[in-house]
């Protein structure tokens, strides 16, 4: 529910946000209080991301993320309604109308980040995003996993090449898409991010979002989607509807875009354990390639 800020308040706001900036603090996170109560499907969370508890995402294996019991999960990216930081502590990306000028932007602000505990934790590298700066289609995922860290990449290693091939029998390419993950840095162990990571980082992919502009994201996994959507639902609910995305505590250059839809499906990793869920996945695709407009490529044979 929006709400009003006194404007007193709101003007103490935003000067103690410029004293910080004065201070070279930049990136601001806002932990919600404790509802009590999760977020329920359908409930127009989608997008503004709201809704929070204090469980935490760590714990599980990865074999069973997939249809994992529902956990409380949100990114609270800064600010919701009242865009304090977003009027106090502009982007540098803001203003700029090249979208791939725009993400080197994003990507020179996070820097060689140590904003959360992962920078200490083993990672190699930071993986910040690839792709069609203009991409209508954009994939995110959890993290990087020992194959992305090595090589700077998202979706590089057995899961990237599924996807790789979902994106192909899609009838596209690799290239025209982008593809980014929740947290940037590997997880040790490949375990699940947690909470205050994915919060930390979630920020970054919202601007890198705003920047591209999609039409359509696919969220890939429990993980993208918990985070992106903060609802905390099972995968079998998750997934096979669209949900309304506006990246929230960014703006976006283009004020006519109107945010994006947004898909749930499988995360490759999970289909290369069980590829009996193949045929699920390919249904949310299809899903997409419609709203796109996209044809599947005929096969060679017919
Ligand atoms: N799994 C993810 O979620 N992201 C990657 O980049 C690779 C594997």
């Amino acid at each position: 529910m929006p709400h009003t800020l006194d404007p007193a308040l709101r003007r103490a706001l935003v000067e103690r946000v410029r004293y910080y900036h004065e201070l070279g603090i930049y990136d601001f996170y806002r932990r919600e209080p404790a509802l009590g109560h999760s977020a329920e499907i359908g409930s127009a969370a989608a997008g503004s991301v709201q809704a929070a508890s204090s469980a935490s995402y760590s714990g599980s294996q990865s074999e069973l993320r997939e249809e994992m019991s529902a956990r409380k999960s949100a990114a609270i990216p800064v600010v919701a309604e009242d865009n304090i930081f977003e009027i106090a502590a502009p982007k540098p990306e803001y203003g700029v109308a090249d979208p791939a000028t725009a993400l080197k932007l994003i990507r020179e602000d996070l820097g060689d980040c140590t904003r959360c505990k992962l920078h200490e934790q083993g990672r190699k590298q930071i993986v910040f995003g690839v792709g069609n700066a203009r991409a209508e289609l954009m994939f995110v995922g959890e993290g990087p996993g020992a194959d992305e860290d090595a090589q700077g990449e998202p979706f590089v290693g057995r899961a990237g090449q599924l996807l790789n091939n979902m994106i192909k029998a899609m009838g596209l390419r690799r290239e025209d898409v982008y593809i980014a993950n929740i947290v940037k840095c590997r997880p040790p162990g490949n375990r699940t991010p947690e909470r205050d990571e994915c919060e930390t980082c979630s920020p970054f992919l919202m601007r890198q979002i705003a920047v591209v502009k999609p039409k359509v994201i696919v969220a890939l996994g429990a993980v993208a989607a918990k985070n992106l959507l903060a609802i905390n639902a099972p995968m079998s609910e998750l997934r096979g509807r669209w949900y309304d995305f506006k990246p929230a505590g960014v703006r976006s250059n283009d004020s006519a875009w109107p945010g994006a839809r947004l898909a749930v499906t499988y995360h490759p990793a999970f289909l290369l354990r069980d590829p009996r869920q193949k045929g699920e996945a390919w249904k949310d695709l299809q899903m997409v390639m419609k709203y796109l407009g996209i044809e599947p490529p005929k096969k060679a044979a017919e």
